[in-house]
Parts: C-alpha cells; structure tokens; sequence
C-alpha cells in the first residue's frame, strides 16, 4: 500500500531529463515546484543511457538527477529500465529479441521488445537491476520501484516454444493428460513426443488474432505468455525485495488488457498502479469500469493513477486536447474509485521519436504560461490542501462483478456462435447499468469471496472453473442473487465441452436447460417481452448477438422472446434457490431493459442509492474511512448542473464550503464532500 510511505496524494508523473541538457532539468523543477509535483517516475527507458556495453555501467546521470530533485522535495519512483533493451545487445545478442505471431523474427526496434524467455535478456535485466538496487537501496528519495513499463505483447520465438513444452510439462505431467485437454483426436492432432508440439501462431493453429483451430492450445499458450512475463517480472521483483523487504515495488499496467492476467499478477505488485488513456468518446462507465478492475485487483486497497495524459496522447487517431477542467474531472475520477495518487505520463515533452506531441505538464514552448500547466498547477494545490483526509480511504461495494482473463481468452477464441462477441462489451453492458444508478461496483476474480454482496453478476461465463458452481450455489443458497446471461456454463478450464447440457454445472442453481444457441448478425434483433409486469420490468425491449433457446426447469419465466421461430420460448428467468435468486439472460439485452432490471434487482436487495440515478452524466461515488465519509459528485457535463443529494451534510473539501442535500457544479466539476 502506498498510503503508509505518502503524507498527501503524491502528484507528478514520467520523467526523462536524460533527453535534455543540465540547464532544462533546473528548469524543469522550477516548474514542478510552481505547480506542486512532488514525485516524478525516472529511469524509465534508460537501459541504454546507462550500460553502454556488456561491463560498463554509468549511474553518474541518473545520482545527478536523482539527488537534485531529492534537493528540492521531489520523492522518485525509480523505473528498472528493463522495458527497452539496448541495440548492441540486441546486435550481439539476437535471442533476445522477440518473434511475432506470423512467424517474423524482430530486428532492434521499438521497446517491450524482449523475448521474456531469453536467459540473455533474463540474465541482463537482473545484472542492471541488481546494480540499480545496490546504489539507490538507501536513498532517501525514492519512494518506489517500477518494474519495467507496461509488460505486454507476446512473443513466439523457438525458446518460447520449448518453454512451452516445459510449462506444459508442470501443468499436465503427462503427454496423455495434454491430448486429453486439448481433445486432440480432433483431425488426428495427436502428440506422442513433446516436441512435437509447436506455438500456436498464423504458422501453425491460427488464421487471425483470434481465430485458432485448437482452442485448446492457443488457451494454454495466452497462459503461458502471461506466465512468462510475470516470471520475470517475479524475478526483478524477488531482486528488489530481497535487499529492500520494506519498499514498494510495482509496475505500471493497463486496465482490461487481455494478453496478461492481472489478477495472477497482483500477488507481485505491493500496490497496483495504473495507465489511464481514454478518447474524447470514451464512456465514462467505461473508464470508471477500469478503474473498479484494477481496484478489484487487491481486494479493494487503494491503487495508484499511474499515468494519465495532462492533454491528448499521441497514439491514437485523433488525438483530442481534454477540455478545461476535464483532466482534472478524470483524476478526480480516478481517486472517486481508489486511486491514492495523480500522476501524469509526462513532465516534459520530447524532442524527437513518436512521443513528440504526446501531452505533457511543459510543453515545447518551454514555459509554464500554458492553459495545461495553469490547470495542472491549479490541481496540484488541491492535491495539497487534501492532505492525507482521502488516504487509503475504501470503497464498499455491495454488487460484485466477476471479471476472468481465462475465460475472456475462452469466450474470444471460440470458433462460433459469434464473432461479434466481446467479453468486456457485454460485462460493461451490465457495470453501465450499475453505473447509472450510482451502484458501486467491485469487480472480482473467480478467487474472491463473495459473502459481502447481496449480487453478483458474472457476464457471458462460458469457462467455468473447478468448484466454481459449488461456490455459486452457496452464495445463492445464502440468500445472494446471482446473474449471468447466454454462453455461459460452457467449457470447463481446458476449454472443453461440459457434456449433458448448457450451462452446465451451473444449471442446477439457475434451473433452466439450454437446449440450442442462435446468432445473428448484429443488426438483427429479437424481442424481449415480459409475460407479466414484474416491478420495473414491463412491455417489450429488445436483444441481439445471441440467443440461448431454454427450457425451465424449474426458474420461473420472466420474460419470452418475441419473434422467429423461438416466439414464446423463455429469454429472461429468475430462480429461487435457497434463500436467494438465480437470474438467467438468454440474449444480449438493450440498455433500457438493463436499466430496469438492474433497478429491479436493487430494489429487490436494498442496495440502490438514495440519490437519484445517474440520467445527467452525473457520477457519484463513495470512499469511507473510520468514521468518516467522503462523497464524490463528478460532473461529466459541459454544463452546469444542480445535483439534489437527499441525507447528504458535509462540506466540499475543494471550496470549503457547506453542502446541504443539493449543489451546484459547473461543467466537468467535481465536490468532494466529506461527512461525519
Ligand atoms: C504508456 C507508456 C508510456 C507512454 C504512454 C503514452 O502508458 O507507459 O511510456 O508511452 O503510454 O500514452
Ligand atoms: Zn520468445
């Protein structure tokens, strides 16, 4: 946790005075001070600025830098500097370098460029680590560890391959128990020798990203690249920690980023950090979704905003400034779901390279009479007067949404029903209708206990995992409601078939039996007809992507199709079961019928907010800490608005001024109300 090491949301971001001379560095921190930065992430793409040959090592720029800013109040989070090898390893060393999904072996280039089986790049990496550790392990300035930047892509070279048979191997023991897994009887796929098996890529299983005619081992090997990363991110970890047990080491990751399962990650982080890049026409639920993911990640601790443009990015493809007082409104956003920091990718523009009209707190002109540096400024004096109130400060969700990397791979390599299907569009589907009521949200692994929500809601879970169901019925048994909707039930772990009929082992707690599963182009749609109004939910909405066609077997029918030759069969039905409901939604519903059900179901369990729901771009979340409250009211809007907030009393931390169950806010505003 980074609560314990900070005194105030620490306020800065990415660093590189190494692309600048002496002089900008001095005025660099002029600046920061003027705006209040008092951390900023160094060393991040520094390899090559450091080691410039096997045996030579020059840390003198980097103490230089490290002890003027210490100089002057600036704490750093020291980057390992492993995320972009240098070129003359790569020149001398060519297994280092990764090869792509087509089969191409990669030349010097880019970063994140590292095969992470390559015990040269393992061996280097842990050598420049080990020296990093050993001179700045007692420096008073630096707050954290950063282990690379941003751990992702894949790699498919021929180390790769036989660590794959290796972690296969570890996995299955035995050949047999792998032909079993992967059912490779299918078009005499079977391996007597395990060298025989190969990398699944467009040169031997796969005809596209995801499309692969062995689910089964592309599966594995989505594992497998995650594990492999996270190996040697575990490796620099251990190097850390084992010469300084008590600092904080992390690495900055990307919210619903599908090649790496976070949630098998998280054990390794101290405190999660993390990059938040939306567009202009980002959803707001959707960012808000991100963060709630990354929260999730550590049962709920407070995370760390880790980057975050001051003003537009650089990659994608229009690259729009964020309004006046958006960039504000976003990093408030970020602390409203259980960021204890705010923290920018980047202090200073660059010269040269693709990152040159990336946003940054000093932009090329070099001065701060900048609208970003005026906005940026103005922030970091509220972060100031904050202090440490919001610290470590938690969120009590009483609806959980689970959220699997495993069956996320599962679902998106799935040859048929539908290629239009997409995990994390149908799990924010159901996280937007949550979120326009203003329910908070944890967004949790299939590990996590759920004894603490009255719902869980569980989207498209096709993969069900051993003792899953069991732990399902259990919360359902115990008065919980459960939802989950179409294609889920599935497949168990190795992506195979569970026999005896849809969903599967979840069919005795949702009571229904899917007997066949239609998909159509998404234009096309059915109709969702309730049978007979059941509280909020009435009349006629409509679904598309999918169609389960179920039979009862024992849920009671809530709703019926109301087209094609399935007119009449059941697409919404509720379960009693035990003490609690099992709900089950056949098609991929409209926003209104979410709207309604997911109020229906609030209502149901008690769990709907007192204020009114989110209709006006209006978000409003809650932190609590000891005996007080703190309110986040966001106003997404580029107007004014004013928000009745009924039993709401306290004062707005960033006016002082005294709130009494309504305010005022301008566009893109925020209050921050603290009770009790
Ligand atoms: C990522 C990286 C940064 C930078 C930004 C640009 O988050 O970690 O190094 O490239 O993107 O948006
Ligand atoms: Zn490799």
């Amino acid at each position: 946790m980074i609560s314990t090491k900070i005194s105030k949301m620490i306020y800065g971001g990415d660093y590189n005075p190494e692309q600048y001379d002496r002089d900008t560095m001095y005025e660099d921190i002029r600046m920061f001070k003027k705006a209040k930065i008092d951390f900023v992430r160094v060393n991040i793409f520094s390899w090559a600025t450091s080691q410039k040959d096997e045996v030579s090592y020059d840390f003198t720029w980097l103490d230089e830098v490290i002890e003027t800013l210490y100089g002057n109040g600036i704490q750093v989070g020291i980057g390992t500097g492993t995320a972009a090898h240098p070129a003359w390893m790569a020149k001398k060393y060519p297994d280092i370098l990764r090869t792509e999904f087509d089969g191409k072996k990669r030349k010097f280039g880019g970063r994140h460029n590292s095969c992470p089986n390559s015990l040269t790049y393992r061996k280097y990496a842990s050598l420049f680590v080990e020296k990093l550790v050993d001179r700045y392990k007692n420096h008073p300035a630096v707050l954290l560890w950063n282990i690379s930047n941003e751990w992702g892509g894949a790699c498919y070279c021929e180390n790769c391959e036989k660590e794959f048979r290796v972690w296969l191997k570890k996995r299955y023991q035995s050949l047999d128990n792998v032909n079993r897994a992967w059912n490779t009887k299918f078009w005499g796929h079977t391996f007597y020798d395990w060298d025989e098996i190969v990398t699944p890529n467009l040169l031997s299983e796969h005809f596209g990203e995801r499309q692969t005619m062995f689910q089964g081992i592309s599966l594995d090997y989505a594992r497998f690249n995650s594990d492999s990363m996270l190996e040697c991110h575990k490796m620099e970890y251990k190097l850390i920690k084992k010469e300084i047990p008590e600092t904080i080491v992390t690495t900055n990751i990307m919210g619903a980023y599908k090649p790496l399962d976070y949630q098998k990650w998280a054990p390794y982080m101290d405190v999660i950090a993390w990059d938040n890049y939306p567009s202009m026409d980002t959803p707001v639920s959707y960012t808000a979704m991100m963060h709630d993911l990354m929260r999730g990640l550590k049962n709920g601790e407070p995370f760390m905003l880790m980057e975050q443009t001051p003003s537009q990015q650089n990659w994608q493809p229009y690259n729009s400034l964020k309004r006046p007082g958006v960039m504000r409104l976003w990093s408030y956003q970020a602390v409203a779901h259980g960021s204890d920091t705010v923290l920018f990718f980047q202090m200073r523009r660059s010269r040269g390279a693709c990152e040159k009209f990336h946003g940054a707190v000093i932009e090329h002109v070099g001065h701060e009479n900048t609208r970003v540096f005026r906005e940026v400024a103005e922030l970091g004096e509220e972060l100031v007067l904050l202090k440490d109130r919001l610290l470590d400060s938690r969120v009590n969700a009483k609806a959980a949404i689970v959220f699997d990397w495993d069956n996320w791979w599962g679902v998106e390599y799935s040859s048929g029903p539908s290629i239009a299907l997409r995990y994390v569009d149908e799990v924010h589907k159901y996280y937007k209708a949550l979120f326009d009521m203003n329910i908070q949200v944890d967004i949790v692994s299939v590990e996590a206990d759920l004894t603490q929500y009255e719902v869980v809601i569980a989207p498209v879970l096709y993969m069900v995992k051993p003792g899953y169901a069991k732990k399902i019925e259990g919360f359902v048994e115990n008065g919980g409601t459960f939802l989950t909707t179409f294609f889920s039930g599935i497949v168990d772990e190795s992506d195979l078939v569970i026999l005896g009929g849809y969903p599967g082992e979840l069919r005795n707690v949702l009571g229904i039996w899917s007997e066949e599963v239609d998909a159509l182009a998404p234009e096309h749609s059915n109709k969702i007809v309730i049978e007979k109004e059941y509280g909020n939910l009435k009349g006629t909405y409509t679904c598309n992507l999918l169609f389960d066609l179920i039979h009862s077997e024992g849920a009671d029918v809530i709703a019926r199709y109301g087209e094609d030759f399935y007119q009449g069969r059941p697409v919404v039905t509720k379960n009693k079961f035990g003490k609690g409901q099992a709900w089950y939604i056949a098609s991929s519903p409209d926003q209104p019928f979410l709207a309604d059900l997911i109020n229906q179901i609030a209502e149901e369990k008690g769990i709907k907010n007192k204020i009114p729901a989110n209709k006006h771009g209006i978000e409003i979340t809650k932190r609590t800490k000891g005996d007080k409250t703190f309110i986040f009211v966001l106003n997404h809007n580029n107007d004014s608005l004013s928000v009745e907030l009924p039993g709401i009393r306290g004062v707005n931390l960033l006016t002082q001024s005294e709130v009494v169950e309504a305010i005022e806010l301008a566009s893109f505003d925020v209050a921050i109300i603290e009770q009790g």
